[in-house]
């Protein structure tokens, strides 16, 4: 399993940009423009960054690896309207009632305690506030490896992993369920293909993949086996090595209002 806190893998949410797929389906969900937003579980601070750049008044980032907070602030450096709290999702210790708007992006897989989970973020949020969770479901997971859908050979190679992938990830009815249980409103799903890389050749994907950077399913292979996935995954794209890739992952959305 990926260890966050441990200094290697430091670094492995921050060497990306968020995607204009990204961007363009949070201004269609919400006007970001003057609001105080909290980015629970940010990572290096990619989401962090572009909610500062999508016109937030300020943002605070919090996660609970203090080796992964420091790469977040170093990227983050130039935006002076954003700062990082070192805090655990299920028990930030921030004021409550204080935030228009929280992202959880890619977290809640990570998360045993969906409903103490949701429950700091309804006491975060100021009465009307938005919550906006993001991360994949059992199905999104589980879509084909395709051309732009890498992930999915990563099971038709290893079948083994989906076990692992699916028990991890929560059902749309889970996340729903819970939303309402704790008092959340107008509750609402929405399907994002969202690109996470471009490549310029299969042999860049193929290096992306050996550093299993921002990947941590990948974490549950040996060396070896990673290898072998990466020259399955080239493999399959011997008929235009030479070409550009556009790698999208499937993500499932959900908004709900305090
Ligand atoms: C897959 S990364 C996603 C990072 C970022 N949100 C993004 O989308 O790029 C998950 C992050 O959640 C953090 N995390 C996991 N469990 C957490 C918890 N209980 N409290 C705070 N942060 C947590 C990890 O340290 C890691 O940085």
């Amino acid at each position: 399993m990926i260890d966050f806190h441990n200094q290697e893998n430091r670094s492995t949410y921050s060497t990306r940009e968020a995607d204009f797929t990204w961007v363009n389906r949070i201004k269609d969900i919400c006007d970001i423009k003057g609001k105080n937003v909290l980015d629970i579980g940010c990572g290096g601070g990619i989401y962090t960054k572009a909610l500062a750049k999508m016109g937030a008044s300020a943002v605070t980032g919090l996660d609970f690896s203090e080796q992964i907070l420091s790469s977040a602030i170093e990227n983050c450096k130039d935006i002076p309207n954003i700062d990082f709290e070192f805090g655990n999702a299920l028990d930030t210790k921030l004021d409550a009632g204080q935030y228009d708007l929280i992202l959880e992006r890619a977290v809640i897989h990570h998360i045993h305690d969906l409903k103490s989970c949701f429950q700091e973020m309804f006491r975060l949020l100021k009465s009307n506030g938005l919550c906006i969770i993001q991360d994949r479901t059992p199905e999104d997971c589980l879509l084909k490896g395709s051309n732009t859908h890498i992930r999915g050979y990563f099971f038709e190679k290893y079948p083994s992993l989906m076990k692992k992938e699916t028990s991890r990830r929560y059902s749309s009815e889970d996340v729903c369920s819970t939303l309402q249980d704790i008092g959340f409103k107008h509750i609402k799903e929405y399907k994002l293909w969202e690109i996470r890389k471009i490549y310029e050749d299969v042999n860049q994907l193929a290096a992306d993949l050996l550093k299993r950077t921002g990947r941590s399913i990948l974490h549950e292979l040996t060396d070896h086996q990673l290898e072998e996935l990466v020259q399955f995954i080239v493999g399959e794209f011997a008929y235009a090595e030479n070409e550009r890739i556009i790698e999208k992952d499937r993500w499932t959305i959900w908004t709900a209002i305090k």
